[in-house]
């Protein structure tokens, strides 16, 4: 039997990522952890951020994993390199599948970053589009108010609308040509984003742009490879979901994130990570 894919985030944002495995690699076995229990990671400071993400990649290795996906942003930011020098399998991150996209697709070379104030405070998306192309202009913001209207299901309406244009306007009057979802959640935001950004400017959905990336990382390699996020057929790979605490609400907006019902919810004591 092939081994799965493990992937954690910080709650259930990470979904976003499952639901672009499962469209992509329908075969494979996903091994899914959030750590509800200790979100928000986005406030955190980068130590306990990395102190999770430690803990969060070892529970995973339990299910013997051919590759872990770090779906959360801010642990992508701030503790990759750590995860990847401390763990000896494939550890892929969203951060650099995000920046690749976004140079490919812009057109006037102005790049919007948003994300968790740990994410944006880290400098880690400018200094990695920095260091691909010195002459981008990159503007980088916390809008930290986007990941409680998506866990409250707000997807589109008023208050939606409103947090939309109280962020980001300065990013608008910035000109931006290309505008990176910098956090698991802001996917989810998107046609309430696009909406306001108008159509000059390109979403980067990291969620989707990182499976090029895994298909890199699978055993059998899938065939063909995934283009615009749909890949190979065949029967769907079963999901486990572990959860640090079993929230109210986490199914109803799982399900939300997936756009189908959700397997059994499994509890991890956070003693025990
Ligand atoms: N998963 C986090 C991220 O992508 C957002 C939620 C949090 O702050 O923990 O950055």
């Amino acid at each position: 039997m092939s081994k799965p894919i493990g992937v954690f985030d910080s709650g259930l944002g990470g979904l976003t990522v499952v639901f672009n495995l499962q469209k992509s690699f329908p075969g494979k076995e996903i091994v899914y952890f959030g750590d509800t229990a200790r979100l928000p990671y986005g406030n955190k400071s980068p130590e306990t951020i990395r102190n999770f993400a430690r803990q969060n990649t070892k529970f995973l290795l339990s299910f013997q994993p051919e590759m872990v996906v770090v779906a959360c942003h801010t642990v992508s930011a701030l503790a990759l390199k750590q995860l990847k020098a401390e763990f000896p399998l494939p550890i892929i991150g969203v951060l650099s599948p995000a920046v690749k996209a976004a140079l490919a697709k812009t057109g006037n070379g102005r790049i919007g970053i948003i994300g968790t104030i740990a994410t944006v405070k880290s400098n880690s998306y400018p200094a990695e589009i920095k260091k691909a192309n010195p002459k981008i202009r990159v503007y980088g913001l916390a809008c930290p108010l986007f990941v409680p209207l998506v866990e409250e299901g707000l997807f589109s309406g008023p208050l939606t609308e409103t947090a939309i244009a109280h962020y980001l306007k300065p990013l608008k009057e910035k000109k931006i040509g290309t505008l990176i979802l910098g956090c698991t959640h802001y996917p989810l935001l998107k046609t309430a984003i696009a909406g306001f950004m108008g159509p000059k400017v390109t979403l980067v959905d990291p969620s989707e742009e990182v499976m090029p990336e895994i298909a890199l990382y699978l055993t059998p390699p899938p065939s063909p490879l995934p283009t615009g996020g749909e890949g190979t057929r065949g029967k769907e790979g079963g999901l486990r979901i572990y959860l640090s605490d079993i929230t109210p609400n986490f199914r109803k907006v799982a399900a939300s994130f997936l756009k189908k019902r959700l397997p059994r919810l499994e509890k991890v004591n956070v003693e025990n990570l």
